[in-house]
């Protein structure tokens, strides 16, 4: 999709405008849809614990003594509690969402209406206050879809919706202004409130100590391959080096990128996980500042109480500690929009050629035609330039119910597809790996992952 600005105001072009607007007031939509979601996380939560309550005292005073004594009674307490602290948490990940919409919000859109125990994991409150570091491009705005969730099959659900990534420069107020006084708070579903959980559970894999092993798993490969690859440019001239990693999620493999010495920009569509990521890169003082409960949401599979109610705290490092000079960006939007414009998106250089890496994790399996993606990868790369992937092919919308297309191709497929688009494989192999998994849990998904460097020749 093209995009457009907003400087004609008659004929077609006035229709156009109209269909552009109504696009931006969905996207805004949106967006307010997903901050709605990240405030009305504990009355859902609290809701959904409270079934476990209310089935307990269906049972007969007997049973009820047994469970009490094994301390279950005591359990669904202190899951809510635990859901108190999450919820402070979220609250303050979206304590200033006008970052995103570019626009002054009204109060009633800084704050949760209902009542909350404010900075109960030891944080100073919102938005700490901490340095910015330089990741913050957040020039585009989509219609975001949730995280890829690669969690489990159950979760697996196609994503709906289009995204976008036009520029905001007219000067009437924002569609997001326009969507806040006019509709009724919006009640999460639980579609929403699942892309909320596996956020939490994204946060322990990127920003965590429990991550690191999913971590060096996922992200070592990449970063070593990389490394690798520009083995004969000096350290110090790294920084000239333009790498991209599509599908960014929570930003962490971008922002080892930047640590190595080389500029990286992410790209990322869902609001989730650029809400997040923006929270933790540029408003955390400190490591270990926050402490979230991501497994609290399910008793299933679990060995222990404490397994359950197990604390995790993040970051595991302090995201402003980048060297001076840095180049970090995110850029928000969607991957094809953006990056495949033959063109360029209004405001940006066109990205032919533009990047001597790219690097995919968990990403390529998120197209509905992977044969655009691989196209768009080959094109913005720089003659020798150098594609690095790792992921299972778990295709995003295979049998999706909003009836998006989608094509789904085996392995083999993939990789002769990637030679006939015009890539060299060179290194090849298979990680194993989990995606989000709960180290404790007693069911474990491990994706047999395919792992490849490609240069573009
Ligand atoms: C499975 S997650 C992987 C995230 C991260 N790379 C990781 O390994 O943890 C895939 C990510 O790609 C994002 N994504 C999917 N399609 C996209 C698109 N067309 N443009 C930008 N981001 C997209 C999703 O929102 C999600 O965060």
């Amino acid at each position: 999709m093209a995009h457009h600005g907003h400087t004609h105001s008659h004929g077609d072009d006035h229709d156009h405008e109209m269909e552009m607007e109504n696009e931006e007031e969905l996207e805004a939509a949106h967006f307010s849809n997903v901050v709605a979601t990240f405030r009305g996380y504990r009355a859902y939560s609290l809701s959904a614990n409270g079934r476990r309550l209310k089935d307990f005292y269906g049972l007969s005073a007997e049973d009820q003594a047994l469970l009490t004594e094994l301390g279950y009674r005591r359990k669904i307490d202190v899951v809510d509690e635990k859901i108190e602290q999450n919820a402070d948490f979220l609250r303050r990940v979206v304590g200033s969402p006008e970052i995103f919409s570019n626009t002054e919000l009204g109060e009633g859109d800084r704050e949760d209406e209902d009542e909350g125990n404010e900075g109960g994991d030891g944080d100073d409150g919102e938005n700490g206050g901490g340095g910015e570091v330089p990741a913050a491009d957040m020039s585009q705005h989509s219609s975001a879809q949730g995280p890829h969730q690669h969690g489990h099959p159950s979760e697996h659900q196609p994503a709906h919706g289009h995204a976008h990534g036009h520029s905001h420069t007219h000067s009437h107020d924002h569609p997001y202004d326009r969507i806040r006084r006019r509709r009724a708070p919006y009640q999460p579903s639980e579609f929403d409130i699942d892309k909320l959980r596996s956020t939490l559970k994204q946060l322990v894999r990127d920003w965590s100590a429990e991550g690191k092993a999913e971590r060096d798993a996922c992200y070592q490969p990449i970063l070593e391959a990389l490394v690798d690859h520009f083995r004969e440019i000096p350290e110090d001239q790294r920084g000239n080096i333009r790498v991209l990693v599509p599908g960014a999620g929570l930003a962490r493999l971008a922002y080892d990128v930047v640590l190595r010495g080389f500029a990286c920009q992410g790209n990322e569509f869902s609001h989730y996980m650029l809400l997040s990521s923006f929270y933790i890169l540029n408003r955390t003082e400190r490591i270990n500042q926050h402490t979230i409960y991501p497994y609290i949401h399910s008793f299933s599979n679990l060995p222990s109480t404490d397994a359950l109610l197990k604390g995790i705290q993040i970051p595991d490092i302090l995201p402003s500690t980048l060297p001076p000079g840095s180049n970090f960006s995110l850029v928000a939007g969607d991957f094809e929009e953006i990056y495949g414009s033959e063109e360029g998106v209004e405001g940006r250089e066109p990205q032919a050629g533009l990047w001597n890496a790219v690097l995919t994790c968990f990403f390529i399996d998120t197209a509905k035609n992977v044969v655009n993606y691989l196209r768009i990868i080959h094109r913005v790369l720089a003659p020798g330039g150098i594609w690095i992937n790792l992921g299972p092919l778990l295709w995003h919308y295979e049998n999706s119910s909003e009836g998006d297309p989608s094509i789904e191709l085996s392995l083999d497929e993939v990789k002769e597809l990637a030679r006939k688009i015009g890539f060299e494989i060179r290194e090849e192999r298979r990680i194993d790996t989990t995606y989000t998994g709960n180290v404790e849990g007693m069911l474990a998904y491990v994706y047999r992952t395919a792992f490849w460097t490609a240069i573009k020749i």
